[in-house]
């Protein structure tokens, strides 16, 4: 496999639909192939784009408008991209990231009906040239997803939404992989995990096995 091309890989999927542990799957895979990886997540990655997560997460009495919530969120992005992304693909490395522009898609464009015209401009904005290869799309039935993200930790600002915003978001991500066919792979992510790191191995052999 060519060791010197840096590789951009994203994991995405609603709330509790095991993102993480996937995520571990494909740095140990690409780690047994020599590789040297850097995992990060959005939003965040950096101390700046981290205080925005903040923002974003923390649940609060004044409403976050919709477009506020947007440019957060390509805020975060065009900081991470510039500071840790961006460097990392050109050293070589494989940068896999736990969410990117594709959760803007299903959440800011599906989940609150922002414009998806307006969401592919600004992510020209904010990192014109830099997309993933490959997205992982772990996906869930949208009540157990947010059953298990339930026993993790406090419900955030997301997680305070309707059964029927996450319904759209998930709705979002099965348009977005029946679009982009040679990016997404869709992971069934009710299986058990050995499964899910055998289809996550198999498809980044096809994918990257040279
Ligand atoms: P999580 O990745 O820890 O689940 O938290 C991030 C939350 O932010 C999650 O609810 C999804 C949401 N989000 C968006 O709404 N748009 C985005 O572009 C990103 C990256 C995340």
């Amino acid at each position: 496999m060519s060791a010197r091309r840096g590789r951009f890989i994203t994991l995405e999927g609603v709330e509790g639909a095991g993102k993480s542990t996937a995520m571990a799957f494909v740095r140990d895979w690409f780690v047994d192939h020599g590789r040297e990886v850097v995992c990060t997540r959005e939003p965040g990655g950096t101390p700046l784009a981290e205080e925005l997560r903040g923002l974003l997460k923390a649940p609060r009495e004044e409403p976050m408008a919709p477009a506020t919530e947007l440019l957060l969120m390509f805020a975060a992005r065009a900081q991470h991209v510039e500071q840790v992304i961006r460097p990392a693909l050109a050293a070589g490395k494989v940068v896999i990231c736990d969410r990117f522009t594709d959760s803007t898609r299903a959440y800011q464009g599906a989940g609150r009906g922002l414009s998806m015209t307006t969401i592919d401009r600004l992510a020209a904005v904010a990192h014109a040239g830099c997309d993933p290869e490959l997205t992982f799309w772990l996906d869930v039935p949208v009540a157990l997803g947010l059953e298990r993200a339930a026993r993790r930790e406090a419900a955030d600002r997301f997680e305070q939404e309707t059964l029927a915003f996450f319904e759209r978001v998930r709705g979002g991500f099965q348009a977005l992989a029946e679009r982009e066919t040679a990016r997404f792979r869709r992971v069934d992510a009710t299986r058990a995990l050995n499964e899910v790191r055998n289809q996550i191995e198999i498809e980044l052999e096809v994918a990257h096995g040279d």
